[in-house]
């Protein structure tokens, strides 16, 4: 699949079939978010797998919604702001960048091997730290529900490029 194909085929997944994930295609996706660029190539992140039914019942709490308990696995991407890289000049911590960028890669690649994935920030970081046992350090960033998709695919809604580009100057 062309990358342009790929960006367009991927959407929010919010509806999924029960078939398991093979593990392989896990490694896979995991694969491709260990080799996201990151700020120094610090790699402040860190991949929480949940596939073992008593995690995913705690996980779902932290984002109760009838369509995300479907999903078959789960990867939480955790930012590490201790271990990002820092802009001097103001103090920007890059790790959120970082860890986003990771996030990216792996949905994408879920795209490429076929399966549906979503974007999930609106979920209760306590209740995700307390179920998977994410220590202080370290803050989940994004849920990401990972399975085969039981939806057709919508069409993209996005504002017009003359709407978002300025050529040279603002
Ligand atoms: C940073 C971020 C956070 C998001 N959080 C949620 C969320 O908590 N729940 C949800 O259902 N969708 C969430 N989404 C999905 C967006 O609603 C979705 O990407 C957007 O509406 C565009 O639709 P599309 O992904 O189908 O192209 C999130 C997306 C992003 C990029």
């Amino acid at each position: 699949m062309k990358f342009s194909e790929l960006a367009l085929s991927r959407f929010s997944v919010r509806s999924y079939r029960k078939a398991p994930v093979p593990k392989q295609l896990i490694l896979e996706i995991l694969e491709s978010g260990r080799i996201a660029p990151s700020a120094v190539n610090y790699q402040p992140w860190c991949f929480v797998i949940v596939n073992e039914d008593d995690r995913k019942k705690a996980l779902r709490e932290a984002y109760p919604r009838e369509w995300f308990k479907q999903a078959p696995v789960y990867i939480v991407v955790c930012a590490d702001r201790g271990q990002a890289w820092m802009r001097n000049r103001d103090q920007k911590n890059f790790a959120d960048v970082d860890a986003a960028i990771a996030a990216d890669h792996i949905i994408l690649q879920a795209t490429e091997l076929g399966l549906g994935s979503c974007w999930v920030c609106n979920f209760d970081i306590e209740k995700c730290k307390a179920a998977l046992n994410i220590p202080d350090f370290t803050e989940p960033l994004v849920i990401i529900p990972i399975g085969y998709s039981d939806e057709v695919p919508k069409a993209k809604i996005r504002k017009p490029l003359e709407d978002i580009v300025r050529w040279n100057k603002f």
